[in-house]
C-alpha cells in the first residue's frame, strides 16, 4: 500500500456523464512554474496551480530552499523569485513523494548550484529508474548520486562548473529533456537535446515566456547557459491528462454529454483525442485559443460507439500518461485494440501495461500483455476488485469503467488520485459517477 490507510472507491455501475467541468490545473506546467519562478528576478504570479501533492511537492522543495512563496490559494500562488543563483542550503533532504518529474527535473536544475543535497522519493518513485538523467548529468560534468540499482535517493555533491552537453535521448522523455535542460542553465556554452520523437515541449515554452532564448529546430531543442530568468504571469490551463478520465467517461457511457472547459490540447499532450476520435469518439474542440504560450480549448464530448484500433505509434508519446484511461476504451470497444512500442509505461508510477492487464482480467475483460504493449479485446465489463498499486491514474480509469460494468467496481490504495487529481471523486460525482469513498486500515 502507497500509505498507511487503504483508500478504498466504490462505483456503482452505470449511469452517464453530464455537465460544464473544469479539471484541475495541469501538472506539468505546475512543475515548471515553480521552478522558473523560483530562479526568476521578480515576482511571478501563477493562476490555475495544481494543488495536487505532486506539484506541492515541488513548491515546498522551494520553500525548503529559501524560496519565498506564497499560496496556493484558490489555484493561485505568488513566488518572489531568487535569481539564478540564490536558492539556499535546505535543513535536510528534499522529499518529492511520488512525483518522479520533480525528482528528475530538480536533478538537473540543482546539479549545478553549488549545493550538497539529497532527494527522496516514497516507495513507487524509490523504484523508478533514474540513471537516464544521472549518466547525462556526468557527462557535463556534474556528481550526482544513486543507489546501486540506479534509483533515489539521488545525492548531489558541489561541482566548480558544468559543460553544455548535445545528447541525443535514447527514450522519447520530456523529463530527461527538461532535465538537461535546465542543467544546461548553469553549464558553460550550448546544451543541445535531441529527442527521438516529439516530447511535451513545456520546459521549452516556458523558458521562452521568461525571457531565456531556446533555439528549437526540428527535433532539437538548445540553449546557452549563463542567462537569467525574468519574473512573468503564468495562467495555467485544466490538465488534459485529468481531462482524459471525462474524455473516455463520457464516450463509453450512453447518453453522456460533456463540455470539459479551458483544456490544454498543446500538440505534444494530444494524443488522447487523436487516439479516441481514431476509435470512434464524438470530440469537438471548442473556442482555441492561446493562453500565454499554450494552446487551449474547450472540449465537448458525447457518448459514441468506439471500436478496437492499431494505436499509431507515433501517437504513444503523445498520450503517455493516457493509456490507463485509453485501455478502459478499448475494453468499451468492438474488437480488438493493439498497442505497440510503449515500454516506458512499465516504468511509470507503476508498471501500467501488467497492472491494467491484472485489473482488465479481474472484471473479466480478455487483454495480453506485451513487452511494449497490450492487446485487449472489447466487450463486456463485469464486476470485481481491482488493486491501483498506488497508482493515480489506474484508479480514476478503473473509477470511469463502472460507467460500463456490469456489477459493482472496487478499487483499492487509491490515496494517490491527491498527486494529480484532488478532488476527483466530488467532480465524478456531480458530473453522474456513482462513487462513494471508504478507508480501511
Ligand atoms: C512528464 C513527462 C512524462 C510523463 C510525466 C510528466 C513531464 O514522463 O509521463 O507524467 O512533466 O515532463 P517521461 O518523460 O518519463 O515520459
Amino acid at each position: 500500500m502507497s500509505s498507511a490507510k487503504n483508500l478504498i472507491f466504490h462505483i456503482r455501475p452505470g449511469g452517464s456523464l453530464k455537465g460544464t467541468l473544469r479539471v484541475p490545473g495541469d501538472k506539468s506546467i505546475s512543475h515548471r512554474s515553480i521552478m522558473l519562478g523560483s530562479l526568476a528576478e521578480g515576482t511571478t504570479h501563477i493562476s490555475g496551480f495544481l494543488e495536487g501533492d505532486d506539484s506541492l511537492a515541488t513548491l515546498r522543495a522551494f520553500r525548503a530552499m529559501g524560496v519565498e512563496i506564497s499560496g496556493p490559494v484558490d489555484g493561485n500562488v505568488a513566488i518572489q523569485g531568487v535569481g539564478m543563483h540564490g536558492l539556499k542550503l535546505p535543513t535536510g533532504p528534499l522529499d518529492l513523494g511520488n512525483s518522479g518529474t520533480s525528482m528528475r527535473l530538480l536533478a538537473g536544475l540543482l546539479a549545478g548550484q553549488g549545493l550538497k543535497l539529497t532527494l527522496i522519493g516514497d516507495r513507487s518513485l524509490s523504484s523508478r529508474p533514474m540513471r537516464r538523467v544521472t549518466d547525462p548529468l556526468r557527462s557535463m560534468g556534474a556528481q550526482v548520486e544513486t543507489t546501486e540499482q540506479g534509483t533515489a535517493p539521488l545525492t548531489i555533491y558541489p561541482v566548480d562548473h558544468l559543460n553544455g552537453i548535445d545528447y541525443p535521448l535514447p527514450v522519447a522523455s520530456a523529463q530527461i529533456k527538461s532535465c538537461l535542460l535546465l542543467a544546461g542553465l548553469y553549464a558553460t556554452g550550448e546544451t543541445r537535446i535531441t529527442e527521438p520523437a516529439p516530447t511535451r515541449d513545456h520546459t521549452e515554452r516556458m523558458l521562452s515566456g521568461f525571457g531565456y532564448p531556446v533555439q528549437r529546430s526540428g527535433a532539437t531543442a538548445a540553449l546557452q547557459g549563463g542567462g537569467k530568468l525574468t519574473a512573468c504571469d503564468i495562467d495555467i490551463p485544466a490538465d488534459i491528462s485529468s481531462a482524459a478520465f471525462f474524455m473516455v467517461g463520457a464516450s463509453i457511457a450512453p447518453g453522456s454529454d460533456v463540455l470539459l472547459q479551458h483544456v490544454g490540447i498543446n500538440p505534444t499532450r494530444d494524443g488522447v483525442i487523436n487516439i479516441l476520435r481514431l476509435m470512434g469518439a464524438d470530440i469537438e474542440v471548442l473556442n482555441q485559443r492561446d493562453v500565454g504560450g499554450e494552446p487551449v480549448a474547450d472540449l465537448r464530448v458525447r457518448s459514441a460507439d468506439l471500436h478496437g484500433i492499431r494505436i499509431p505509434e507515433d501517437q504513444v508519446p503523445l498520450a503517455i500518461d493516457e493509456f490507463p484511461a485509453l485501455f478502459i476504451a478499448a475494453a468499451c470497444a468492438r474488437g480488438e485494440t493493439l498497442l505497440t512500442g510503449a515500454e516506458e509505461l512499465r516504468v511509470k508510477e507503476s508498471d501500467r501495461i501488467q497492472v491494467m492487464a491484472d485489473g482488465l482480467a479481474a472484471v473479466g475483460v480478455e487483454a495480453m500483455p506485451t513487452p511494449g504493449g497490450i492487446v485487449i479485446q472489447g466487450g463486456r465489463i463485469g464486476g470485481g476488485r481491482i488493486n491501483s498499486h498506488g497508482d493515480h491514474r489506474i484508479a480514476m480509469a478503473f473509477a470511469m469503467a463502472a460507467l460500463r460494468s456490469e456489477g459493482e467496481i472496487l478499487i483499492d490504495d487509491c490515496s494517490n488520485v491527491n498527486t494529480s487529481f484532488p478532488g476527483f471523486v466530488a467532480l465524478a460525482s456531480g458530473a453522474g459517477l456513482d462513487i462513494e469513498q471508504s478507508e480501511e486500515n
